[in-house]
């Protein structure tokens, strides 16, 4: 299975994105394109990049109904992208949907993921504002089942949980996983952080690195150490 270091691209404009992108002239790293980007530049930033060589995973979290999902998933398809994810509290009819909307006329399509509970909710949160009277490690693996059974190809998950969410769904059943830090680095608005190599570790298949590459005075080398770590 293919493992790799997504670097998340959350910069403001196309121009400080691609500044960014032009130091990396060897290897063209794996990118995500998150909402404030892909909502200030739209769709020609995703060809733009694809242009350039990178693999692009297009986080855009869509949660709505089966149709619509289904609609909006052929359009980003068509954007030719590596990944996309959706919400799997929109159900399993909304992540078949967006599985039909995704697959072009070839058979092929993007990976599909699917977000569990967001890491910024807490079990409190849960369970008196979303009301889930749950433990949240189970909601998520339950929410991951469903994900798996519906046809998607795995989740976004803290790499802590992501050995458990392979032992409910299978090893095949991929781990991509924000929250890593390398062990002298700072850990920012993150909470539960790893290093690369504990994620690799624990078994996830894709990292996604922000801020210790992006804010880094030598972006390059941060990003050749989290390869290193990674996938060595
Ligand atoms: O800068 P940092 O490494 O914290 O960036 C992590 C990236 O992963 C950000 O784009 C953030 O929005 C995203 N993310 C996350 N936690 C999640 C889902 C996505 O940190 N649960």
């Amino acid at each position: 299975m293919a493992k790799d270091v997504i670097v998340a691209l959350d910069f403001k404009d196309k121009k400080t994105t691609l500044d960014f992108l032009d130091r990396f002239v060897e290897k063209k790293p794996f990118v995500k394109i998150g909402m404030e980007l892909f909502y200030a530049e739209g769709p020609s930033i995703v060809k733009e990049i694809k242009a350039r060589g990178h693999k692009v995973f297009l986080d855009l979290k869509l949660h709505d109904i089966p149709n619509t999902v289904k609609k909006a998933m052929s359009r980003l398809s068509g954007l030719d992208v590596d990944m996309c994810n959706l919400h799997a509290a929109g159900g399993s009819e909304m992540m078949k949907a967006a599985i039909e909307g995704l697959t072009r006329a070839d058979g092929s399509r993007p990976i599909l993921i699917a977000v569990t509970i967001l890491t910024s909710i807490g079990q409190e949160t849960l369970e008196d504002e979303i009301l889930i009277k749950k433990d949240i490690k189970s909601v998520v693996g339950a929410y991951a089942s469903l994900a798996a059974k519906s046809g998607l190809d795995g989740v976004v998950c803290s790499p802590l949980e992501a050995s458990y969410v392979k032992q409910v769904c299978g090893d095949g059943f991929l781990t991509v996983t924000p929250g890593v830090r390398f062990a002298d680095g700072e850990v920012g608005d993150q909470v539960r952080v790893t290093t690369p190599a504990r994620a690799k570790e624990l078994g996830s298949d894709y990292i996604v690195v922000g801020r210790p590459i992006t804010a880094s005075d030598d972006p390059v080398a941060a990003y050749n150490r989290a390869c290193k770590e990674f996938l060595a």
